[in-house]
C-alpha cells in the first residue's frame, strides 16, 4: 500500500508497514537499538495499541483511517541544545502538507509543534532524540496525522476529511508529507535555521493576537492576557504581557479557549 517514496534522496526509501504495533516510535527505537536503522527509514502502522503523545498522554486514532508513523533521521549536524530547529522544520513540513490538501483552510502551528486546521488540532508530533556527545545521533519523528477519521469521541480535533469533506488517499498524503519533510530537513542542513524559523513564525498560531493563557510556573496557576511575540533559540515562547516580556518553556503555559 505504501510505496517507496520516489521523489526524495533518502527519506521514505525504506518503509516498514505494519498492520499493528504498540507505538511506531517504540518500534523505531528497537530498530535503532538493534543496529537495523537506516537514516530516512519509516515505520508506519495501520493501528497502534499504545500510541504515545506529548507530556505522557496517549494518542488515539482509529485503525486504517489515519497516518501514524515514525521517521528515523540522523541529524548529526544539529547540536543537542539546538534540537528545537528540527521541531520547527518538521512542524512546518506537516503544516505545508495539510495546507496542500486543505487549500481553503487556515493552517497554523500551535507552539511547540501541534498542527491546527481552522483552529482545531489535526496532527500531533512526538520527536524523540538520542544523543552522541553534544550532537543528535538519531531522531525519531513520530507523526499522527488525522486523515479520514470523522468521529473523535468528543475530543476537540479535526481531520483532512472533516475539513475538506473528501476522502483522502493515505499513500498520497504519505508521499507528499515525506517530500516536504525532506525538503525542510535539507534546507535546515544547507541554510541553517534562519529561513525555517521565519517560516515557522509566519505560521505560528495566535502570533501577534491578544489571547488568554494560564501561567503554570507557580504553585497557583495564574490566568493572564498576552500576545505571542517570538520564539527564542531554545524554542521557548516569548510572550508580551501588560508589563513585560515573559519567557515560557514546555509545560509552563496553557493556551485557554
Ligand atoms: C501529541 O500531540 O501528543 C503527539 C502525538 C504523536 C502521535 C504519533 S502517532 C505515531 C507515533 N507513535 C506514537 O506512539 N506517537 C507518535
Amino acid at each position: 500500500m505504501y510505496k517507496i517514496v520516489a521523489d526524495t534522496l533518502f527519506t521514505g526509501k525504506k518503509v516498514v508497514h505494519l498492520p499493528t504495533c504498540q507505538s511506531t516510535n517504540d518500534t523505531a527505537a528497537e530498530f535503532i537499538q538493534s543496529g537495523r536503522a537506516i537514516a530516512g527509514m519509516v515505520i508506519i502502522a495501520d493501528g497502534q495499541t499504545k500510541g504515545r503523545g506529548q507530556r505522557g498522554n496517549s494518542w488515539q486514532a482509529t485503525p486504517g483511517l489515519n497516518l501514524t508513523l515514525s521517521l528515523i533521521w540522523s541529524p548529526s549536524f544539529i547540536g543537542a541544545a539546538d534540537s528545537f530547529m528540527l521541531n520547527m522544520a518538521v512542524s512546518l513540513a506537516i503544516a505545508e502538507t495539510v495546507a496542500h490538501f486543505l487549500p481553503d483552510a487556515a493552517v497554523t502551528v500551535k507552539w511547540p509543534n501541534d498542527i491546527y486546521a481552522n483552529g482545531q488540532k489535526i496532527c500531533g508530533t512526538l520527536i524523540e532524540n538520542t544523543l552522541q556527545g553534544a550532537q543528535i545521533r538519531y531522531s525519531i519523528v513520530g507523526i499522527g496525522l488525522n486523515v479520514n477519521q470523522t468521529d473523535f469521541n468528543g475530543i476537540f480535533a479535526t481531520s483532512l476529511k472533516l475539513v475538506s469533506g473528501q476522502q483522502q488517499s493515505l499513500p498520497e498524503v504519505f508521499d507528499f508529507l515525506m517530500c516536504r519533510l525532506e525538503k525542510r530537513y535539507l534546507q535546515l542542513q544547507t541554510q541553517g535555521s534562519t529561513p525555517i524559523r521565519q517560516a515557522y513564525l509566519n505560521r505560528l498560531y495566535r502570533r501577534g493576537q491578544p489571547a488568554t493563557y494560564t501561567d503554570l510556573r507557580t504553585d497557583v496557576p495564574v490566568i493572564f492576557e498576552g500576545i505571542i511575540e517570538d520564539i527564542d533559540t531554545a524554542g521557548r515562547l516569548l510572550m508580551r504581557t501588560q508589563n513585560s516580556i515573559e519567557i515560557f518553556d514546555l509545560k509552563q503555559i496553557q493556551f485557554n479557549a
